[in-house]
């Protein structure tokens, strides 16, 4: 060969092996890039019928991972063992083979089948190995003719590509590993911190689970705080459930629904004549809790002169009904909760101070639903298919109006998500529900967002639970 057509071919060799490095780093697609290897190994330098053999290392045989020239059913014959063929004789030996003319080679298998007219084709092995490691084999078919280069330059070329083939094998099993303990993980983290009906993967509302899940084998008690709507009833009820009291009952009380005295016989019970009309004995919410536990709702709206008693079934877990002037023991555990900032009620005389601390033992703060968009899809697939089973109706939510939803800013929280939703499916007339099926609110969302006239209306709960 003349130097002129030396320096062409070198010239291409460079290029080849530049485009090689560019595709090997261009993403993790392990079949994909490979493949594009073997592709610019024909285009630009001629070799027909290239492989790219890998060691599995759990059968310890050869597969074909990329292929130039093969059809799909010549790949999957493909199949050596360490020792067998040429190419399970290469990564045996760790030294590359040249076949000049594999026609008049017996050890020759063509397993793939892709050669029936095999004389006057010669044959190039090389195995791709990274610190003494070896992973695989490459190998090419090749027709000799003058204006090819030599088998030493095809040697050379080949064995550069193999060591770039093994850095992008190492690293993308590298890859390949982290992301299945990653996925390992996140599966883990999902089964850890799962409750049945609690929906909610964002990181925000995970460490909500995970507290749950630590305290809800202990007596603690818990305060939940948050904005109306955001699940404080669904949690306190979960680590009720989730408790070893489960067995017993779930006695809820609404500290806002009665008037001082009635919440008091309700809470603490009445003996018999204890007030005009107690014509019989009344046991209280703390008695029939017996071995369970006492949700007080609304907590900040105990009265003043009721808050003394509670105190005292936090500390000495004893109460005296109305009455009476023999204590009871309550073996209850106590979860409170509360959307309004009871620490400030407390520093402002509003709420004992001493109560607040005792209840404050465990809080927990609900995330509003405008902090964990992210669980809006979720929450709409949920209660989609709840509803959808309950009115027998199968809607799929336009992707505008899923948009639409995940932009508005749900004052009322999952409730008001979950109200809306009902409405849609019982509503929806077609498969479909599109943006226009959306209540005006929440179409007309960032009209509305911006008009401090009509939005403060969502704010005062808001105050306080930006932690
Ligand atoms: N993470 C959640 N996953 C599924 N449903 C939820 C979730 N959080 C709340 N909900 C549902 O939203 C509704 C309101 O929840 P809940 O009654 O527990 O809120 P709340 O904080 O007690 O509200 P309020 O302060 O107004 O009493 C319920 O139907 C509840 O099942
Ligand atoms: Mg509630």
């Amino acid at each position: 060969m003349h130097d002129k057509g030396l320096i062409l071919r070198k010239n291409r060799e460079l290029e080849a092996i530049l485009e090689v490095s560019r595709v090997l780093t261009s993403s993790f697609d392990l079949e994909d890039n490979l493949t594009s290897v073997m592709n610019i190994l024909a285009t630009r330098l001629e070799m027909q019928r290239g492989c790219v053999f890998l060691l599995d290392p759990g059968t310890k045989g050869l597969w074909i991972a990329a292929a130039h020239g093969l059809s799909s059913e010549e790949i999957r014959r493909g199949k050596y063992k360490i020792g067998e063929g040429i190419v399970g004789r290469v990564m045996e030996s760790r030294t590359p083979m040249f076949v000049p003319d594999i026609g008049e080679e017996p050890r020759f298998l063509n397993r793939t089948g892709s050669r029936p007219e095999k004389s006057g084709v010669s044959f190039l092995s090389i195995p791709i190995g990274l610190k003494g490691e070896v992973l695989g084999v490459i190998s090419a078919d090749r027709i000799y003719s003058e204006e090819h280069g030599g088998v030493d330059d095809d040697l050379r070329v080949l064995s550069i590509v193999a060591s770039l083939i093994a850095q992008f094998v190492k690293l993308w099993e590298n890859y390949r590993r982290a992301e299945e303990e990653s996925e390992v993980l996140r599966s883990q983290l999902k089964d850890r911190y799962s409750f049945p009906n609690i929906i909610g993967e964002s990181e925000r509302f995970q460490a909500v689970l995970k507290t749950v899940h630590k305290v809800a084998g202990t007596d603690a008690t818990v305060l939940l705080l948050g904005e109306s709507g955001t699940g404080k009833e669904l949690i306190a009820s979960t680590l009720h459930f989730q408790s070893r009291r489960a067995k017993g009952p779930f006695v809820a009380v609404n500290c806002a629904a009665l008037p001082e005295n009635l919440l008091e016989v309700e809470l603490f019970g009445a003996e018999k004549g204890a007030f005009t009309g107690a014509t019989s004995r009344r046991a209280g919410r703390f008695e029939l809790a017996e071995g369970g536990t006492v949700f007080l709702d609304e907590v900040a709206e105990l009265p003043l002169a009721l808050q003394p008693k509670l105190l005292r079934v936090l500390q000495e877990r004893t109460f005296e009904p109305l009455g009476s002037s023999m204590s009871k023991k309550a073996d209850v555990r106590i979860i409170a909760a509360t959307n309004r900032n009871l620490e400030a009620e407390a520093r402002m005389g509003m709420f004992r101070e001493d109560l607040y601390w005792r209840l404050n033992v465990v809080p927990i703060v609900l995330p509003s639903l405008r902090d964990r968009k992210k669980d809006i899809p979720l929450l709409v697939s949920h209660y989609i298919k709840r509803f959808g089973v309950m009115y027998r109706k199968n809607p799929v939510i336009e992707g505008e109006a899923l948009e639409a939803l995940c932009s508005y800013n749900w004052p009322g929280n999952v409730r008001e998500l979950a109200n809306t939703l009902e409405r849609l499916v019982i509503m929806a007339e077609g498969e479909a529900v599109s943006k226009s099926d959306l209540p005006y609110n929440i179409i007309h969302a960032g009209v509305i967002a911006t008009s401090p006239a009509i939005a403060p209306d969502a704010a005062p709960s808001a105050v306080g639970f930006s932690l």
